[in-house]
């Protein structure tokens, strides 16, 4: 299960990301916000990673203006790996080798096909382990 949020800044392509998720029929929760109306992305983002964090989800997928404040958020989470993204190819090595469990995006940065490709690639990715899960067990240290 997918734990999706945005602040106002991102719900235009949260509503097209979600559009997505359904075509590719992955199950997600929308954790807000629901309007237009101004709100502090730190609060989606303690949700969101609140349902990570608790086993209700398993990955996450946060948006803002520029996905810098949801990623400063998210990281500030004990347990939670996010990677702030602009490009599917960081998308897939987040996975592959950091075990990324939370990407973040900017609506007003990234483009609606070019973050549909980022979700693809985030989500097709698997974790390699190896000598990536010393390195992801140091940042947990
Ligand atoms: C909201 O105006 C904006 O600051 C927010 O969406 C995000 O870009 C913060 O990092």
């Amino acid at each position: 299960m997918i734990a999706i949020g945005c602040d106002h800044g991102g719900i235009n392509l949260k509503k097209a990301i979600m559009k997505k998720l359904d075509e590719m029929g992955e199950e997600y929760k929308d954790f807000g916000t629901y309007t237009e109306e101004s709100c502090d992305y730190p609060d989606i983002a303690k949700a969101v990673c609140g349902a990570i964090v608790s086993g209700e989800c398993d990955k996450g997928i946060l948006i803002c203006g520029t996905g810098i404040g949801m990623s400063m958020a998210a990281n500030k989470i004990k347990g939670i790996r996010a990677a702030h993204i602009t490009d599917s190819f960081s998308a897939r090595m987040t996975k592959e080798h950091n075990d990324a469990n939370v990407i973040c995006m900017g609506e007003r940065i990234t483009g609606v096909e070019i973050a549909y490709d980022m979700v693809e690639a985030y989500l097709n990715a698997e974790f390699q382990g190896g000598r990536h899960a010393v390195r992801v067990g140091k940042i947990e240290e």
